[in-house]
């Protein structure tokens, strides 16, 4: 039986909302779960959200449906959809209600190609669903209920340097995302080199879930993790990019070594990847302020210095087999847009 929302919620009208959010990149890299259904880490991480990417998402609660209607750019595809789904019923038990909705979705940027399009994705849909159903939820429950649907979605909920804090409880009520610093007070920029458009082979839960069961390498990982962060914490507080580029280039390292040491080995790098973190280091070496970074696929991305863009834009769009190199500063967390926005 639909029952009504909260009455605050009928104020906003129509059940209707629009939000934008952006993907983040781990600079100290969450992998692995302490609780798989609950999306709960087993260690802390720290990220950067980007602006020129995003997510943009139209989300409207339909009174009496009784079936959810996703598109991501313009097209349904039954996986999107089941997890679209499944983020919607945490909304809907939030809210007190059982309507079905209609969601649409675009990226401006690949999806499925290891940039994170899942973190702006669900960040943009709770940030949306909550606005439609008048949910008053704080920036913590944002980035919660975002965790619960994909696990780095914790962070894009907030903007700039952001930690996302393993928490110690059961329930995951202390495992949200908290702001560092603002993306102005250390304007880093980003390049990522696209070095391949296929959907990676095996996705981060799967490789997470393989990792933690017969990675021998899985106790020092978390053992290591808290020094990790706190070098990136002390580095992100008081700007020192040389100490930045130190502890994320080995907290990188260091999650495709344990990965790699999975049975089967988890690969995600593919040459060109290998191609441009040298790339990455020579610049460095020559006096560039420029780091890399590489996730759960063949993407590299380098962080650096806005003086250093285009100069790293430039070598990395040199190395063979890279395809694309696309390029943003750093951004806000997830916040409303126009209705009828999605394409502007
Ligand atoms: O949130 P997921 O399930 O897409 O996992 C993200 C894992 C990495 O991107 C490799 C690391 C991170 O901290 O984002």
């Amino acid at each position: 039986m639909p029952m009504n929302p909260e009455p605050h919620a009928v104020a906003l009208g129509e059940y209707h909302a629009a939000a934008q959010a952006q993907p983040n990149i781990a600079l100290v890299k969450y992998w692995g779960k302490r609780d798989a259904e609950l999306n709960l880490p087993v260690v802390g991480s720290i990220s950067i959200t980007l602006d020129s990417l995003w997510t943009r998402t139209e989300v409207r609660f339909v009174p009496g449906a009784v079936q959810d209607r996703v598109s991501l750019n313009g097209r349904s595809d039954e996986s999107v959809t089941k997890r679209v789904v499944a983020c919607l019923d945490l909304l809907r038990q939030r809210a007190h209600i059982d309507w079905g909705a209609v969601v649409d979705s675009r990226n401006n940027f690949p999806t499925a190609a290891g940039l994170a399009s899942s973190a702006s994705g669900f960040a943009a849909l709770v940030y949306a669903g909550g606005r439609a159903l008048g949910l008053e939820l704080s920036e913590a429950e944002l980035s919660i209920l975002a965790r619960r649907c994909s696990g780095s979605a914790a962070r894009s909920v907030l903007g700039g340097y952001v930690e996302w804090t393993r928490g110690q409880l059961a329930d995951g009520s202390d495992s949200a995302a908290h702001p560092m610093l603002a993306a102005d007070a250390w304007p880093l920029r980003v390049a990522v080199a696209i070095t391949s458009t296929a959907a990676k082979q095996v996705g981060s839960s799967e490789g997470m879930r393989r990792t933690a069961q017969t990675s021998p390498f899985q106790a020092a990982w978390i053992a290591t993790q808290e020094t990790d962060l706190a070098a990136a914490r002390s580095a992100i507080l008081t700007c020192d990019f040389d100490a930045l580029a130190l502890v994320s280039e080995h907290s990188c390292l260091k999650m495709h070594a344990l990965a790699m040491a999975a049975q089967p080995g988890l690969l995600y790098w593919n040459g060109a990847t290998v191609e441009c973190m040298h790339r990455v280091r020579t610049l460095r070496q020559q006096g560039l302020p420029v780091f890399f970074t590489v996730d759960a696929g063949p993407q590299l991305k380098a962080v650096c210095a806005p003086s250093a863009i285009e100069k790293v834009k430039a070598a990395l769009r040199e190395v063979p087999g890279v395809l694309d190199v696309l390029d943003s500063g750093l951004g806000a967390g997830a916040h409303a847009i126009a209705l009828g926005a999605l394409e502007a």
